[in-house]
């Protein structure tokens, strides 16, 4: 009995340890441009459907925002690397609402976003300027 007991711990923790390390270590799928697996579609058509049957009364205060919130870049920037927001721009991130620009945007116009993004915070003076103004109204 003993080692019963011991088995069914040590399979336990061999889940929850094995499970952390799996989203620790980044091996996680996070693209949103990648067909969901059985599994997942499976939970998404069943999840979503009985979570929407039981808030849906209390739930339109909060109708209106996301979750994760849409990072706001251009106050806070971002520690990643221009080659890794050209990644997050091409493949977008699974489940946040970020869709997959790689589908309809080329490589070259993605590069130019991710130096972008990668120096939002650190902009020279006149092109900070120039985002400042108003769009014409004339093409
Ligand atoms: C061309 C358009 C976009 C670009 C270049 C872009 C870029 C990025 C980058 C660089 C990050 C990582 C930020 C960080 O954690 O440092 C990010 C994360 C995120 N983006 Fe976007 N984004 C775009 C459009 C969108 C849109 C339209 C949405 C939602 C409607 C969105 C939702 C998110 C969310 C929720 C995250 C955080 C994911 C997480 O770490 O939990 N993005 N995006």
């Amino acid at each position: 009995m003993k080692y019963f007991f011991l088995g069914v711990f040590t399979t336990l923790a061999a889940l929850v340890v094995g499970g952390f390390a799996y989203l620790r270590l980044g091996w996680a799928e996070v693209r949103g441009d990648l067909p969901p697996s059985q599994l997942e579609s499976y939970l998404m058509t069943k999840t979503v459907p009985a979570s929407v049957r039981r808030r849906a009364p209390d739930s339109e205060s909060t109708a209106a925002s996301l979750y994760p919130p849409v990072p706001q870049l251009p106050k806070v920037g971002t520690e990643y690397s221009e080659a890794q927001i050209f990644w997050i721009a091409k493949h977008g991130v699974r489940r946040t609402g970020m869709f997959a620009n790689g589908k309809w945007d080329s490589d070259k116009k993605l590069w130019t976003v991710a130096a972008y993004v990668q120096r939002i915070k650190s902009l020279p003076p006149h092109v900070q300027q120039e985002l400042a103004k108003k769009p014409s109204t004339t093409q």
